[in-house]
């Protein structure tokens, strides 16, 4: 199977267990505002990913399914909070759940959303199941305190690229190694296939928390389906910001703070600030973090097996090094 296939029959499989899960529920007012932001899709590298863990180490994909539902319901879950928590009016290129309905809605959503994925992550009976619970619940943990440093950061003046590197690790890259490892627990893996997947998955977060905030400013809202200049509105601390703080001179640094002190930001005015960034090689040094990162991410799948579902992991390294979303 070619990786576009295998994406498509994963998706697919996803798709109908989630058609099964919200079939004849009610209240609509709490399903609809849940099943809403599913159906917007998104990516679902983390099923993905777990789904290709679990097989590369010898797993099948049918023991792997209900869990791999569950972090992609974990995932929404943080999306529909986060968009509050950035105030952010788009997401999956519809309008956020707080902005269609409203605010109540989008909290008690996100609070059905966590309460599925562990209802659908309890499905399976995997004889590793208290394990697999152990790691899904102290990765969300880790995922709440990555977020609480992330907040905390908006309003302190100054971050060090340290403590960036430990917020994204827990508010992003957490998930996706969760993810990973979960996939290579349910597949059996040894604990050297076990250690590779995941040294792979902590590569790859990073780097896609660092073009996260990449795209934030340079990508456009009609492919990214999410708001460009989201970051700077609300004074986020990313990696573009804080290697800016290093490189710029004092004259950078004054056209900087001028435009970021602002309350909103227009599109010339954001522009601005990405030349700036391109200016001090911010832009250029970000992207070869990405690289190298991504590069270690592939480097950790050498250890597996030669399979499809290890090429399709590699895939997945290519797939996001070109994202424009
Ligand atoms: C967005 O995650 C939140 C981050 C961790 C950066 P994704 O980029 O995977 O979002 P979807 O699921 O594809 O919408
Ligand atoms: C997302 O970070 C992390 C989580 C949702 C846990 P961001 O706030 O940068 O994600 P986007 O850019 O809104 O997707
Ligand atoms: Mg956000
Ligand atoms: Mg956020
Ligand atoms: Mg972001």
């Amino acid at each position: 199977m070619t990786y576009q296939e295998a994406v498509r029959h994963i998706h697919q499989l996803m798709d109908d267990k989630i058609e099964f899960l919200f079939k004849d529920k009610q209240p609509e007012s709490l399903y609809q505002a849940m099943l809403y932001p599913i159906e917007a899709g998104g990516k679902r590298i983390r099923p993905l990913m777990l789904a290709f863990s679990c097989q590369a180490v010898g797993g099948a994909l049918d023991v792997c399914l209900d869990v791999a539902l569950a972090v992609e319901l974990l995932h929404t879950f943080t999306l529909v909070h986060d968009d509050i928590m950035d105030h952010d009016a788009l997401r999956r290129g519809r309008p956020t759940v707080h902005v269609k309905w409203d605010e109540p809605t989008a909290i008690l959503a996100g609070d059905g959303l966590v309460t599925l994925a562990f209802q659908s992550l309890s499905q399976t009976n995997h004889p590793h199941l208290k394990e697999i619970l152990q790691i899904f619940t102290n990765g969300l943990l880790e995922l709440c305190e990555g977020q609480a440093m992330d907040k905390a950061f908006e309003v302190q003046s100054s971050v060090k690229l340290d403590e960036y590197l430990e917020m994204i690790d827990k508010k992003t890259a957490r998930l996706i190694e969760v993810s990973c490892r979960i996939g290579a627990v349910i597949g059996n893996g040894s604990d050297e296939e076990q250690e590779a997947i995941r040294k792979y998955a902590c590569n790859l977060g990073w780097a896609f928390q660092i073009q996260d905030d990449l795209l934030d400013l340079i990508s456009n809202e009609s492919v990214s389906g999410k708001p460009i200049g989201s970051d700077l509105r609300e004074k986020k601390k990313t990696i573009l910001t804080i290697l800016f703080e290093n490189r710029a001179s004092d004259i950078q640094r004054n056209q900087f703070l001028k435009l970021w002190k602002q309350n909103s930001l227009s599109n010339e005015e954001i522009h601005e600030i990405r030349t700036l960034f391109e200016e001090t090689g911010v832009i250029g040094e970000t992207q070869n973090r990405i690289n190298a990162l991504l590069n270690e991410a592939s480097k950790a799948l050498n250890t597996l097996q030669p399979s499809d579902h290890r090429n399709h992991l590699n895939a997945m390294i290519l797939h996001l090094k070109d994202r424009v979303a």
